[in-house]
């Protein structure tokens, strides 16, 4: 299996950035931790964060020709406004899982709309970091074509 973990703008400072709302935890641990997962189920991981919408499409493009099985996707301030990220999961037909260290439907009203969530697999928010690992487990746990 080979699974795909795309972090969205901002993502990168996770630890300093607000801790009272994203925790303490870094974007190092939470990836670490998953690439142990991952290993210890003799699956392939791949991570990429960025700030930029165009990297985030384009690697999702890429994932096609990789023969990625899942996607998991925290897309940060992207979630509430990205057409384009939409268009790029629909356009490559990989089974995505939408992550949220936060729950973003308690929060501000912008925050509540997703252009992801009714096309994900599923959505896993307000847990923290836990919530990778659960949608790590859920593609390391379902069968090859899924
Ligand atoms: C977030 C929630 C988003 O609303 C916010 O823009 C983020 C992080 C989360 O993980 O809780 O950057 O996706």
């Amino acid at each position: 299996k080979r699974i795909l973990v795309l972090h969205g703008p901002n993502l990168n400072l996770l630890g300093q950035r607000e801790p009272d709302v994203y925790g303490s935890t870094t974007l190092t641990q939470i990836n670490s931790r998953l690439e142990l997962m991952a290993k210890e189920a003799g699956a392939e991981l791949f991570a990429l964060q960025s700030n930029a919408e165009h990297t985030l499409v384009d690697r999702i493009q890429q994932a096609k020709d990789e023969q990625i099985n899942g996607i998991i996707i925290n897309p940060a301030g992207f979630t509430h406004t990205s057409v384009a990220l939409r268009d790029a999961l629909l356009a490559v037909a990989i089974p995505f899982i939408e992550v949220h260290l936060s729950n973003p439907a308690a929060r501000e009203s912008f925050r509540h709309q997703s252009f992801l969530t009714d096309v994900a697999k599923g959505l896993i928010a307000g847990l923290g970091p836990i919530g990778y690992e659960l949608a790590l487990q859920t593609f390391l746990q379902s069968p090859q074509q899924d």
